[in-house]
């Protein structure tokens, strides 16, 4: 099976890995792979501390995800040579005043559901546990298994072990999903996602809009939610944190990821203006800077090394766009906030779906579900549901033709050209 993957961002190259190790002939295209999300982001793998009220459909295919790393990342080192800095450190969240405080039991009442280990500390429990903590800190919670990895090593990682399993790379930016040679087609653009669209009845997405004229349609309602991140460093002997921080502070919410090689990760802000303003503001490092330090003094010490800003690929539901949107088009996207937490899982049941062998992705995040009033029949392929293991080759070739020609009220579109508005943020790049 020759497969064409648009974007090679950590989803789009672990998917071509995983696929190419599976037999299939894989291209991955992308103006410039590693520039997208996965560049900025900080790499946390928290199925506990990245639970959302809402988002609870996310919850076990985090876990798995979370699972499944420590042997992805044993593999991908192997397939690389190369280290991507996975540590198993804990994950300690923290507040600094009664309303934070409060915010952290009224979290932790949702982290009881993941049935994973979770433990509530007194504020003199957490500074045992991390002695960096300020003494302002009033108590949090320990998740001993959420754990970080280093997602700028991950992508160098990845695009090694693509290339040694013959995933072949094309530096170019696609604009129609017809022109691509190829039996099947993932669409793993992370925010460049929402250029594409198809009409039901079609085999082909497109970005042509003449085409789709009048059509019922499957879009992917990507959209940029703004994040900023800074990158500092210890220098010499200076302690850096020993778990992952979490903290509310004031109700604002900041995270402390530290590397092996004294890289503290502080983020993150959190915005939607489209792809309005490519740069850090001086008022997000200063609010990053002041949440962090009031969590971990320390960090005053610390050397500023970078303020990075990126794009995480946001849906209406903030669960992730994965599954089959046509007979030749899977989409791989949308996974917003954990995009490097769920890169095994994705990869995995994607893989799974192209090869037609073991469980697809799960059904609440079925692709076509913002699409045409949420009518489940556009655009699917009669006879194939969107159920694990669902085997593509024995599928039928028609498609149910469209219920409705009036556009999804729900669907978000990104920008007709977001490439033009993103240098700080390929949209051919996956998501992180
Ligand atoms: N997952 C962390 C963030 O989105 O900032």
């Amino acid at each position: 099976m020759r497969i064409a993957i648009v974007g090679a961002g950590s989803i789009g190259l672990a998917v071509a890995w995983r696929a190419a190790q599976a037999g299939a002939e894989v291209v991955v295209h992308d103006p410039e792979p590693g520039s997208g999300a996965s560049r900025v982001a900080a790499g946390m793998i928290a199925p506990v501390t990245e639970a959302h009220y809402g988002e609870e459909a996310l919850g076990p295919f985090m876990a798995e995800s979370a699972d499944a790393w420590p042997d992805f990342a044993r593999e991908l080192e192997a397939a690389s040579d190369l280290e991507i800095g996975f540590r198993d450190l804990p994950t300690l969240l923290v507040g600094v005043e009664d309303g934070d405080r409060a915010e952290i039991d009224r979290q932790l009442e949702l982290y009881r559901y993941s049935a994973r280990n979770v433990e509530a500390l007194t504020a003199r429990a957490a500074r045992k546990v991390e002695p960096l903590l300020s003494h302002r800190v009033r108590g949090g919670v320990l998740a001993p298994e959420d754990r970080a990895v280093d997602p700028r090593a991950v992508h160098a990682a990845l695009l090694v072990a693509a290339e040694r399993a013959g995933v072949a790379t094309v530096a170019e930016r696609v604009e129609d999903l017809a022109t691509l040679d190829a039996d099947q087609v993932v669409i793993a653009a992370g925010c460049g996602s929402a250029r594409f669209a198809g009409a039901a009845g079609s085999r082909t997405g497109t970005c042509d809009e003449d085409a789709l004229a009048g059509s019922a349609r499957w879009t992917l309602p990507v959209r940029p939610v703004r994040g900023a991140v800074l990158r500092l460093r210890a220098v010499g002997d200076q302690p850096t944190p020993r778990t992952t921080v979490r903290g509310y502070v004031k109700g604002h919410s900041v995270y402390i990821v530290t590397r092996q090689s004294g890289e503290v990760v502080v983020g993150a802000t959190s915005d939607e203006r489209g792809f309005d303003r490519l740069t850090g503001t001086a008022g997000a490092v200063h609010d990053l800077l002041r949440w962090s330090i009031e969590l971990v003094p320390e960090i005053v010490e610390y050397h500023l090394e970078e303020v990075s800003v990126g794009f995480r690929p946001g849906t209406p539901d903030n669960l992730p766009l994965i599954g089959r949107l046509d007979e030749r088009t899977v989409a791989a996207t949308g996974h917003y906030r954990n995009g490097i937490a769920l890169i095994p899982a994705t990869a995995r049941s994607v893989a799974a779906l192209l090869a037609g062998e073991g469980a697809g992705p799960p059904k609440a995040f079925d692709p076509l579900r913002f699409s045409e009033n949420g009518d489940r029949s556009v655009g699917r392929i009669e006879g194939m549901a969107q159920r694990p293991g669902t085997p593509f080759a024995g599928a039928p070739e028609s498609i149910v033709p469209a219920g409705s020609d009036s556009p999804d009220p729900r669907s978000v579109s990104g920008p007709s050209d977001p490439g033009d508005k993103r240098p700080n943020g390929n949209p051919e790049e996956g998501d992180s």
